[in-house]
């Protein structure tokens, strides 16, 4: 997916990224993290939003979520406001947010990677300092 370049070749909306990890308010199961994919996918591909959600596994529960998501900055930016305002999750900690130069999920509207113990934190850590 390339981004629209203008006459003289600026991106007039230039690629950003954000991430960020976040605990649920509630226990979080297989079934509502289908449904939160579903949605994110949906509104993802409709505004050339990729990106990567990485769930932290304990027993049959998701007790925390780290996210990467790149776009258009202002595409990004009201992912973000849709984000913020999911009351199924709180104490978000945003670990990175600016330009990008490329994508690094381009074939993903939202990919997902369930994770447990420290795997979970290395592949946070991952979404929060790599790519570029
Ligand atoms: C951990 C987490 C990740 C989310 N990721 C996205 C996302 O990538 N894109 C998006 O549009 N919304 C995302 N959301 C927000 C919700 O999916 C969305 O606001 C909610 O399902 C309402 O969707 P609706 O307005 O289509 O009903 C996320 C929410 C949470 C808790």
């Amino acid at each position: 997916m390339s981004d629209p370049l203008d006459v003289v070749g600026h991106a007039p909306d230039p690629l950003h990224g954000l991430a960020y990890v976040s605990t649920p308010t509630e226990p979080f199961s297989d079934r509502d993290l289908s449904d939160l994919l579903l949605a994110a996918r949906r509104w993802n591909a409709a505004h050339g939003v990729t990106g990567k959600l990485v769930v932290l596994e304990d027993g049959d529960q998701i007790v925390r979520f780290a996210q990467w998501i790149e776009g258009p900055r202002n595409a990004l930016e009201a992912c973000i406001r849709r984000i913020v305002a999911d009351p199924r999750h709180d104490a978000i900690d945003v670990r990175r947010r600016g330009p990008v130069e490329a994508r690094r999920f381009p074939d993903w509207d939202m990919a997902i990677q369930p994770a447990s113990g420290a795997t979970f934190a290395r592949a946070a850590d991952d979404l929060s300092s790599g790519g570029d």
